[in-house]
């Protein structure tokens, strides 16, 4: 019987709701596996590197399951998990370091877009003298995900590089701003196949009664806060028009050149926003997305007939060593 190291990130001591959620993403890729026949163990990850690989060897692993999305709290540190088990010769599922590195950062991975011709809104940096920003702009965290410091007064307008500042000055994390596209959102979920990536049915995200004004983004309360408007109000659909055609396989072609250009592994899933002229624009890749069953990749795999174990067999299946 296969022996599999489901691998977690520590916990802070205060963790929130986006925090806690790996334990539920732990919760049912166990259950899948023990069903599926596979031998489980689990294994939290520290700052103390050499502890954890004493635990992977002792556990005698055939594969790690690395759910490592931040380490005592630190997104920023969600690429030292593939590092330390590219280091040993126990494949593990996922991305690869670099592929995290470069994608868990926005700012790198939008550099990295700009260089592959993948659209990706305007940005600037705090510092940076060579861009013009002008505009509505969203001021966001470089190295967070999860929504972590995205709500309504993300959103600024006028003087760019001064807001900018200012944020960064009064905010812990490093902040960025990128050109606010007013317009529709969407998720492509992709999974590994034997013959190469598939992109699972587009998702939407549908802004319902939202006032006049109000912002129409995915902020930290709309994944995170059950009892706020923005969760109760924005709503995944899978349902389109014919006239979407076009734009659905425009999506679908740009997220496979995420995956070939940022290289890969598993599964992922493409955030996206389309401008009122119906252009896409890449807003971010994760290269770890969250696949508790409320998720919108869960969800993708649902609509294209997947069952939970296929998933699971494919991610296991385009593992890296
Ligand atoms: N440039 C943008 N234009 C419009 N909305 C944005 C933009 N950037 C982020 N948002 C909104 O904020 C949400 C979270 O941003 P995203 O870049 O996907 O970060 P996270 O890693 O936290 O998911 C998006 O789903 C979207 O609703
Ligand atoms: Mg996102």
């Amino acid at each position: 019987m296969k022996k599999v190291l489901i691998l977690i990130g520590e916990l802070s001591d205060s963790a929130a709701p986006d925090e806690l959620d790996v334990l539920r993403q732990a919760r049912v890729v166990e259950e899948e596996l023990i069903n599926s026949g596979y031998n489980t163990s689990r294994a939290f990850m520290g700052t103390d590197l050499g502890k954890t690989l004493r635990v992977i060897e002792r556990s005698e692993a055939d594969i790690v399951f690395n759910l490592v999305e931040s380490i005592g709290g630190k997104a920023e540190l969600i690429h030292i998990a593939p590092a330390l088990l590219k280091s040993v010769p126990v494949p593990f599922t996922g991305s690869g370091p670099e592929a995290m590195m470069n994608t868990s950062n926005k700012v790198v991975a939008k550099r990295i877009m700009e260089m592959a011709a993948i659209p990706t809104p305007r940005f600037i940096i705090t510092g940076d003298q060579t861009r013009k920003a002008s505009g509505r702009y969203i001021i966001k965290p470089i190295l967070e995900d999860a929504s972590v410091g995205i709500n309504d007064d993300s959103i600024v307008e006028g003087d760019i590089p001064a807001k900018l500042s200012l944020v960064s000055i009064k905010s812990y994390r490093q902040v960025f701003a990128e050109e606010y596209i007013a317009g529709r959102e969407f998720n492509l979920s992709v999974i590994a196949g034997k013959n190469g990536p598939v992109v699972l049915p587009p998702a939407e995200i549908i802004f319902r009664d939202f006032p006049e004004g109000k912002p129409e983004i995915i902020g930290y309360n709309a994944k995170w806060d059950e009892s706020s408007f923005e969760y109760n109000n924005t709503i995944r659909s899978f349902e389109f028009d014919r006239a979407d055609a076009l734009l659905l396989e425009e999506l679908k072609e740009i997220s496979l050149s995420c995956w070939r250009v940022f290289g890969l592994n598993g599964y992922a899933r493409v955030d996206f926003r389309v401008n009122e002229s119906g252009k896409p624009f890449v807003l971010e890749v994760n290269a770890n997305p969250c696949i508790s069953p409320d998720a919108g990749f869960y969800a993708a795999t649902l609509q294209a007939g997947m069952s939970f174990g296929e998933v699971i067999e494919r991610i296991l299946a385009d593992t890296s060593v």
